[in-house]
């Protein structure tokens, strides 16, 4: 333990402040997506407003653009266009964690309060359920001193214990962990009159046994009135985050929904949390990125950002994210075409070499001939590809820079959709690529001189 409390959390934001200069000089920083000051980042936690202000913590390691001890950074904005970095919130500093992983925040009676999980090494590995209180604003947080409020899973459930999700309802507040038992993910449910004592009341969902040995960052949600349920398993080959829409039933503790979908069909999506604002709008913001992959920008000091904020409404069961309506707060100079400008192989392209720029395609299925593919381009005749085929109706965006006429890898994607219009709205950044091809999400991090 820190022989004086907030050692750690000033060590922590010093060191980060250090290489924050060189971080904000990289070429590939994002100009108006959320990533830390410098180091390393990953999974959005404790998305919340309280009082008009939108707060978003992350997983950070502050000390270098690498995975190491988990600390919550913090950031803050009043429109979700224009983040102010606040200062780290959670820093690994008692007995019983040697990380602060992921979890969600909630208003208790104006008093900002994260749940988060305390992660001992081991082995063995030990994982508890832990809450910390802000009562300045979220610039400072003081962690509980009953933690661990829920000291280890129930018996017979592994180890892994990680990720809560606090939420009102029943007169008090629910609870989901994600956790896993005789190898198959599942979320266990705890229930709480005071956010102090939790009783843990039975699985709250778990895989069949093709959904994942282990379910990561499980959310729920209320979207438009359908129960939304979240989660990132781990071994569920070709999926990354997946959702269902359906209904979580208070009294039997038990969530029951439709098929599992994909959230975002791009590679670089992940750890995603949905929470209501202030209004009761559903809102979004995912990892953007995955376990595993280089970092060009590690040699800049940092590594890893998350996804815009987006609005989520369920249509016909399934859920449609948009970019959150204020992004066009950033909205610069307008150029508008009434006809596409294609070129006579049926392509597009448009100048992006890492700049900021917002397209959006609107047109029918039946006016777009055979298709197009949108070219964004990195140098002349090389870009990153996104391509529609009309006779399928379906979206490709192969994650890479290919030269123009390069034959594609094309894994189709059906907009499933019974709306003749079709959108498609891209938002690009330094070093990102997030395409909305309505109902359909591909999320990309991607460097413009990747090869
Ligand atoms: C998901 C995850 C979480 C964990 C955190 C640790 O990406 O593995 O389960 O809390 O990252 O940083």
């Amino acid at each position: 333990m820190e022989a004086k409390p907030g050692a750690a959390l000033r060590r922590a934001q010093e060191a980060m402040m250090q290489t924050a200069p060189a971080a904000a000089r990289s070429p590939l920083r994002p100009r108006y997506h959320i990533a830390a000051p410098a180091g390393w980042i990953n999974d959005p936690n404790g998305l919340i407003q309280t009082g008009g202000v939108y707060h978003v913590f992350y997983q950070l390691h502050p000390y270098s653009p690498e995975w190491g001890p988990m600390h919550w950074g913090h950031a803050a904005s009043r429109d979700l266009a224009h983040w102010e970095d606040f200062p780290i919130a959670l820093a690994p500093d008692q007995p019983y964690e040697d990380g602060c992983f992921s979890g969600c925040a909630v208003d208790a009676g104006g008093v900002l309060t994260l749940f988060y999980t305390a992660h001992r090494d081991g082995p063995p590995l030990r994982e508890s359920q832990c809450a910390a209180r802000s009562f300045d604003g979220g610039r400072t947080f003081v962690k509980d001193p009953q933690n661990p409020l829920i000291p280890a899973p129930p018996e017979g459930f592994s180890a892994d214990f990680r990720d809560p999700k606090v939420w009102r309802g029943g007169g008090g507040w629910h609870m989901i962990v994600g956790s896993s038992h005789g190898g198959r993910g599942c979320a266990l449910l705890y229930d709480s009159p005071d956010l102090s004592r939790w009783e843990y009341r039975g699985i709250f969902a778990e895989s069949d046994g093709s959904s994942g040995t282990m379910w990561e960052c499980p959310n729920y949600c209320e979207v438009d009135g359908r129960g939304v349920f979240l989660f990132s398993p781990i071994g569920m080959p070709g999926h990354k985050n997946v959702y269902q829409t359906g209904s979580f039933d208070a009294r039997s503790g038990k969530f029951t929904g439709g098929p599992l979908r994909e959230l975002d069909h791009g590679v670089d999506f992940y750890a995603a949390q949905a929470f209501q604002d202030e209004r009761g709008r559903a809102l979004l913001v995912a990892w953007m990125d995955r376990w595993g992959e280089p970092h060009p920008t590690a040699a800049d000091g940092w590594a890893g950002l998350l996804t815009l904020p987006r609005e989520l409404h369920v249509q016909n069961g399934r859920l449609v994210q948009q970019p959150a309506p204020e992004l066009a707060l950033l909205r610069g100079e307008t150029l508008a075409y009434r006809r596409l400008p294609l070129r006579p192989d049926g392509a597009l392209s448009v100048d992006w070499r890492g700049q900021c720029l917002e397209l959006e395609l609107l047109f029918r299925r039946e006016e777009a001939g055979r298709g197009f593919t949108l070219w964004l381009d990195t140098a002349p005749g090389r870009g990153v590809p996104i391509v529609y085929d009309a006779r399928r109706d379906a979206f490709a965006a192969p994650h890479g820079v290919f030269p123009h006429g390069a034959d594609l890898p094309l894994d189709w994607v059906p907009r499933e959709s019974p709306d003749p219009a079709v959108s498609l709205r891209v938002f690009t950044d330094a070093c990102s690529v997030e395409a909305f091809a309505s109902p359909l999400v591909f999320t990309s991090r991607i460097a413009p001189d990747a090869t």
